[in-house]
């Protein structure tokens, strides 16, 4: 039986980039009766400057987010990174099997730490952590957008390394990573960089919960560039090809089909079509969104139950591991 398992930080709205390229899949995922975790990754969080008067209603912000795309607690482990303490403790363990040269290769710490006058060691040890999460239940798939591949693979290769040393206790996660391109949208602003929760500019993402005249405010001023026809290059024009990927996303078109149907429509007559489509999309989650807002302390016993699960696997692999590393003594 496959176990798959999954994190999101809950900094930052869920936007369509996060969708598309990675919930969409998890909502799939948890049908297929697979054995599946999701985690609002809360310490993974805190690795940049948060507000501890927001966080945690951010951290119930996202769970609804998750809840209104259609993951559905009765069917996942759905809960809060911090309340399983495991996490850290596996982490530390996990730490000391890799090397500081290896973690800084890692091109998501490069582009973080570049915007730092100085760098917080958590920036640096961020995905042993996150191999962590994954190793604590031994997950075998691991869906996730693009930007995440080269975690995944440490946490492989950390499996792999504490095997060899300590005898065989881990499996290595494999990615699940879509087929398409939505596994790496662009920011809508500067259509050659990922749509990121982290870039100053709102107007680079759409947010599931923006209401509708935003979302079409968002399109509109997309960036793209001189050519004012539709059609899919995503060299030459990252801008209206990553607008086609979102459309193939939302209204299940090809870019054939996208491209016949778009004939003699201006590129900004195209993007007041394609918002539309959005629009539509995103009506019903958001509206559970809003709806499941009102009720904090439903989101937050969901949070718990989660927890509760998580910790009782959490608890079985620490205590296997202390024995083989030699906390404790033999079995
Ligand atoms: P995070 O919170 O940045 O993003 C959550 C998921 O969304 C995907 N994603 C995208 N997919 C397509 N296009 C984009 N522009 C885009 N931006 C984000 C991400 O790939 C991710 O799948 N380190 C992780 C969280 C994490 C985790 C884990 C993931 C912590 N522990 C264990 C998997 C397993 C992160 O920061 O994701």
């Amino acid at each position: 039986r496959r176990t798959i398992f999954s994190g999101i930080q809950p900094t930052g709205e869920l936007h369509l980039g996060n969708y598309l390229g990675a919930v969409r899949q998890w909502v799939q995922l948890q049908e297929g009766g697979d054995d599946v975790l999701f985690c609002v990754v809360d310490l993974h969080s805190i690795t940049l400057p948060q507000d501890p008067t927001t966080l945690y209603s951010q951290t119930l912000g996202m769970t609804a987010s998750l809840l209104a795309c259609g993951i559905d607690p009765s069917r996942a482990v759905v809960f809060q990174q911090s309340r399983v303490p495991e996490h850290t403790q596996l982490a530390w363990v996990l730490g000391c099997l890799t090397t500081m040269a290896r973690l800084g290769h890692l091109p998501q710490y490069k582009e973080k730490s570049a915007m730092q006058k100085e760098i917080p060691l958590g920036l640096y040890v961020y995905p042993v952590l996150q191999a962590a999460d994954i190793l604590l239940y031994h997950a075998t798939h691991v869906p996730v957008g693009e930007d995440q591949l080269q975690h995944i693979q440490l946490a492989a290769d950390l499996a792999r390394i504490f095997n060899n040393k300590f005898g065989k206790t881990f499996r290595a996660p494999r990615s699940l990573v879509l087929g398409q391109d939505a596994a790496r949208l662009r920011s809508l602003r500067q259509p050659t960089k990922k749509m990121s929760k982290s870039e100053p500019d709102p107007r680079s993402r759409v947010a599931l919960s923006d209401p509708p005249d935003v979302v079409r405010e968002k399109f509109k001023k997309a960036v793209t560039d001189f050519t004012s026809e539709v059609y899919y290059d995503s060299q030459e024009r990252p801008g209206v090809s990553n607008l086609m990927v979102i459309d193939r996303a939302v209204t299940g078109r090809n870019f054939e089909e996208i491209q016949a149907a778009s004939q003699g429509l201006t590129t900004a007559q195209y993007k007041l079509v394609l918002a539309d489509a959005v629009v539509e999309h995103l009506a019903p989650i958001r509206q559970h969104y809003n709806h499941l807002l009102q009720e904090p302390g439903h989101l937050d016993q969901i949070l718990e139950r989660g927890a509760q699960q998580a910790r009782e696997r959490a608890a079985n692999t620490w205590s296997v591991v202390r024995h083989k590393v030699g906390l404790l003594g033999k079995l």
